[in-house]
């Protein structure tokens, strides 16, 4: 469809409508290579429109999924060794999505991805401390003494871990399992934090991010985040 010049600049997010305007005045936009007049319409589907030599392209309809990732798939675009890759698991979706931080291979379970780069940024900046639960097997049983240094801060080598929580620790059979809430992302965190203490993960899968939960979401299966979540995370809550 065919749309006035300055809502399709203002669209693409380059300039506000009547920023748009100026710059159509002052010859700066090229509409099929020939300077646009104030009036002009173009549909980006047919129509070449160019700022300063710049094309502007359709906009994007910004999309996030929260998708229950199973083990076996790596959170990349792209791997050398030919996995299965996440965004496969998302392949119906039109727009290009990419996964907000990451899960390792053989990591479960809640797993955002987006094509929003502001929304991605936002969750996983530091700063904003957004809580992560994993649900944790070890091999073996989890003694108080672990609890404590689990959540009182592990050294690795890149740093002693920030304070985290335990909880609903279950012993079944000769393994154990417990959940542990950080507020961090290091690379393979929980692996290495269990792994100082001498133990076997043997399954390991995020529940929680912030105020997001799995809920009844099969492995494998996403679903799109509501407006609602979305203003909610990218607000801090
Ligand atoms: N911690 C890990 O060790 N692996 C993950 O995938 C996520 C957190």
């Amino acid at each position: 469809m065919a749309e006035r010049l300055q809502k399709l600049i203002a669209k693409a997010g380059l300039a506000s409508r009547r920023e748009a305007e100026t710059w159509i005045t002052a010859g700066r936009v090229l509409l099929n290579g020939n300077p646009a007049q104030l009036g002009d319409r173009a549909d980006l589907d047919f129509d070449r429109l160019e700022v300063d030599g710049r094309l502007v392209g359709p906009a994007q309809e910004k999309v996030t999924v929260l998708l229950n990732k199973p083990r076996g798939y790596v959170s990349t675009l792209k791997d050398p060794e030919g996995r299965k890759l996440v965004t496969d698991l998302v392949a119906a979706i039109p727009q290009r999505l990419f996964p907000v931080g990451r899960l390792d291979f053989n990591t479960e379970g809640l797993l955002l991805l987006t094509n929003d780069g502001g929304l991605a940024q936002h969750v996983t900046h530091p700063s904003h401390e957004i809580d992560k639960t994993y649900l944790v097997k070890v091999r073996g049983a989890l003694s108080e003494t672990m609890i404590k240094r689990l959540e009182g801060g592990i050294k690795l080598e890149d740093g002693k871990t920030a304070p985290a929580k335990v909880g609903n620790v279950r012993a079944v059979g000769s393994s154990s399992w417990f959940e542990l809430t950080l507020h961090e992302g290091k690379n393979r965190q929980v692996r290495r934090m269990c792994e100082a203490l001498n133990l076997t993960v043997v399954r390991l899968k995020r529940i929680r991010l912030g105020f997001l939960d799995l809920g009844e979401l099969a492995t494998g299966s996403y679903r799109h985040l509501t407006t609602a979540e979305i203003t909610t995370l990218v607000k801090g809550k």
